[in-house]
């Protein structure tokens, strides 16, 4: 069976953009692979605590040496790794705010890479210490941009820090293969036009696309 760790970002409910495409990506992955089990963390609703002394005091403390109290400092971390172990993709609906990833995204991502959890570090591996734990998931990051043109040779061409920053988490750190990591967009919303409502479909249509491709592929693999 295949296993989906959904997580939404936005801070918006019902108007959120994001929110509205992870659903989509869902809808079209169920018609394809109706056995599979979807896990949804709503970190716009509940944010993960920020790591603290206490948190890295403990990360960096054997496990088997840890205090009770250590080991309490770790308890949302340790459930938030095992949810992202046990998944096969990891859907990620994250609007583009203030050029960055929201700040609850980054709360999840510095709970979940945790030393000798999902990455252990050696230097003997010299200027490259650091490898993952963790291999063989896909992630797709869904986002919503107010503004527009991101991209090679558009007008905000490097302002976009969000995508880049999680295809290096997810490739360097969790484990994704560098082509098992996808990215759709929709962008124009704060100018609320037809450039906007045509981007908002293309992002919707691409999504399920997507979904549909990836499940029939990953489906394919958990299955054989
Ligand atoms: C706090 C905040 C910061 C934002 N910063 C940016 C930004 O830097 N660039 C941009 O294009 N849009 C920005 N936006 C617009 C959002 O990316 C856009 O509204 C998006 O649709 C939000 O996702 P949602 O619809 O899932 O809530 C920002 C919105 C908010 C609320």
């Amino acid at each position: 069976m295949a296993t989906i760790l959904r997580l939404d970002t936005s801070a918006r409910a019902a108007r959120s953009i994001t929110r509205h495409l992870a659903d989509a990506f869902i809808d079209a992955w169920i018609a394809e692979l109706p056995e599979s089990r979807v896990t949804r963390r709503d970190l716009g609703r509940t944010p993960p605590p920020h790591v603290s002394e206490e948190w890295i005091a403990a990360a960096f403390t054997p496990q088997n040496e840890r205090t009770s109290t250590m080991r309490d400092a770790l308890a949302e971390s340790d459930r938030m790794i095992d949810e992202l172990a046990a998944a096969d993709l990891v859907l990620v609906a994250a609007p583009l705010y203030n050029y960055g990833l929201p700040a609850t995204l980054k709360a999840w991502v510095d709970q979940v890479v945790r030393v000798d959890r999902t990455f252990t570090f050696d230097l003997e591996r010299g200027d490259f210490p650091i490898e993952p734990v963790l291999s063989g998931k896909a992630m797709v990051l869904l986002s919503s941009r107010g503004e527009f043109g991101f991209g090679p040779g558009g007008p905000r061409e490097g302002w976009n820090h969000l995508n880049p920053h999680m295809r290096t988490i997810a490739t360097r750190l969790l484990g994704v293969a560098d082509s098992d990591f996808h990215e759709v967009a929709s962008e124009f919303q704060e100018f609320r036009d037809e450039r906007h409502a045509h981007s908002f479909k293309e992002a919707e249509r691409q999504t399920r696309d997507l979904a549909t491709s990836l499940a029939k592929r990953l489906g394919t693999a958990v299955v054989t």
